[in-house]
């Protein structure tokens, strides 16, 4: 095998700036789908039929398409849809925030339905109204089960972002891109490019534990 890592030093800092655009995206598209997961959630066990019926067709639609396609339709229809052009980067927040959305919805759904019916049902006896029984009761405990999911979620968020080098956002896949062919060889940079993405959800994984073992203590 033939890797010359020594000429892409100088460009390595080139490559680790890209870990600020791509965390950046990706915070805000997991706090924009976290926000959205819930209230869509909330509409899927809804006693208004309605509701539940229009959040399964959001969930239908974003995980019935590829997360690319959504990117793209975003960011280039945005001219037609919304009369002018939106930054790339905004394009990305948008697209994998609505995207995850869908995904965290079913992951809040699940956990708050796996909730023992015994709590809802103690709360009601006791003449907890609804909504604090679903903040202080229910939704605490949830939390709890679906945090692994949840994890994985932004997990996933943060190696999909890679995607975004199709609409020219300079991340970390883009720049070893950029990186490879100024030098005419891809290979070393890629792999750069797959070590930070890897450093990166292995500190998400150590943080997601953290917080877990947190919540047991509680038990
Ligand atoms: N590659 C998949 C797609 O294009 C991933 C979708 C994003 N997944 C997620 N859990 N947010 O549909």
């Amino acid at each position: 095998m033939n890797l010359d890592f020594q000429q892409f030093i100088p460009s390595l800092p080139y490559i680790l700036k890209g870990i600020g655009v791509t965390l950046q995206i990706v915070f805000m598209a997991g706090i924009l789908g976290f926000v959205l997961g819930i209230i869509l959630s909330f509409f899927k066990i809804s006693r208004f039929k309605l509701l539940g019926w229009i959040a399964d067709a959001y969930t239908s639609v974003f995980r019935g398409t590829p997360l690319v396609l959504q990117l793209m339709l975003i960011y280039y229809g945005s001219p037609q849809l919304i009369g002018y052009k939106i930054d790339p980067s905004t394009a990305a927040v948008l697209s994998f925030g609505l995207n995850s959305a869908a995904y965290i919805s079913e992951i809040i759904r699940a956990g708050i339905l796996a909730v023992d019916k015994g709590q809802s049902e103690a709360a009601m006896a006791l003449g907890v109204p609804y909504r604090p029984a679903m903040m202080d009761i229910i939704l605490p405990q949830a939390m709890k089960n679906i945090l692994p999911a949840l994890m994985n979620e932004f997990i996933t968020l943060t190696k999909e972002s890679a995607i975004v080098t199709v609409i020219g956002v300079t991340d970390v896949m883009r720049r070893a891109y950029i990186v490879g062919g100024e030098k005419f060889s891809y290979f070393e940079p890629i792999l750069i490019a797959g070590l930070i993405y890897y450093i990166m959800v292995m500190i998400l994984t150590v943080l997601g534990k953290g917080i877990e073992r947190r919540m047991r203590r509680s038990d």
